[in-house]
């Protein structure tokens, strides 16, 4: 059994769990890594079948499953609630937990309290926050002071968009790639263990990967990344519309799904469901004494 009480997913003894050494050890094969995001106990199941390597609760739990149409509005609260959840379905994927706006710029105590949260009460193993200005960096260097790993997060960066002028690609002129590179090197003289690069030009990235020692996730920044992440229900199709560029459509769960209650709504309506094999029974005598009790 895992020695973690919050992991109560059976053990795969196959598989070893995912630790930063092992992370950098993939970097340094070149053995592409795998990320993905979830946030509840299915999605993590899902995630540790594949045998991804990396687990994000993503604040993208705004818009996958909290409705919202911006990653701001996520209370910390309820990332925490969705990253227990996750936790219960992961054993081998090391557990990333976003932190949500608004829970981490205000100082250096409400990130490490935040960061502290997420490790002690919902059993994620490294927090991830956005950004590599002054204040994010910062921030890094604290949480890491207290002993909680950092993944840092550059390029399109959901929580600070609007600064951006939207959801867009960034880095796209030589200045604005050279902001993106000398935050990626801030953060990782902070102590990231890793970092993301978001919606970032394949050739900015190339450029970029000589200077950075620890491992990079990339979504939308091409192919040279360490790895690669995609939302959970982006890859899956639970979602209306294709999403963004670098989305690949791996199912069409979301017209699975419609499809599947449609069907049940028709049966239910024309009374073909439940049938006799969805329904439990009484023995005669028992029901003969119950027409006898109820008359
Ligand atoms: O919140 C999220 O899902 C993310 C990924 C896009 C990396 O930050």
């Amino acid at each position: 059994m895992s020695a973690n009480p919050n992991i109560q997913a059976p053990p795969d003894p196959g598989r070893l769990p995912m630790t930063l050494p092992l992370l950098m050890e993939k970097k340094r094969l070149g053995d592409p890594i795998v990320m993905v995001t979830a946030y509840d106990y299915p999605s993590a199941r899902a995630a540790e079948a594949a045998g991804v390597d990396l687990v994000l609760v993503g604040d993208s739990a705004a818009t996958t499953v909290l409705g919202h149409n911006a990653t701001t509005p996520v209370e910390l609260e309820e990332m925490l609630v969705l990253a227990r959840a996750v936790r219960r379905g992961l054993r081998t994927p090391l557990l990333i937990g976003d932190l949500p706006f608004g829970s981490y710029e205000v100082s250096d105590e409400q990130a490490i309290s935040t960061a502290m949260r997420m490790v002690k009460e919902a059993g994620c193993e490294v927090v991830k926050l956005e950004g590599g200005g002054e204040a994010s960096v910062r921030r890094v260097r604290a949480i890491v002071g207290a002993g909680i790993p950092v993944m840092g997060h550059v390029g399109l960066t959901p929580q600070t968009s609007t600064a951006l002028g939207g959801w867009k690609a960034q880095g796209r002129t030589a200045q604005a790639a050279m902001r993106i590179a000398e935050e990626a090197l801030a953060l990782q003289r902070a102590g990231c263990f890793a970092l993301v690069f978001e919606a970032i030009p394949s050739a900015v990235t190339e450029e970029l990967m000589p200077s950075i020692e620890v491992p990079v996730i990339g979504i939308g920044a091409g192919p040279a990344t360490d790895g690669q992440v995609l939302v959970f229900h982006d890859l899956l199709g639970i979602r209306e519309g294709l999403g963004p560029r670098f989305v690949k459509r791996y199912a069409n769960l979301q017209q699975e799904m419609d499809a599947g209650v449609s069907a049940f709504a028709e049966d239910v309506r024309a009374r073909r469901y439940p049938a006799p094999e969805h329904t439990y029974s009484i023995d005669p005598d028992e029901l003969a004494q119950l027409r006898l009790l109820l008359s």
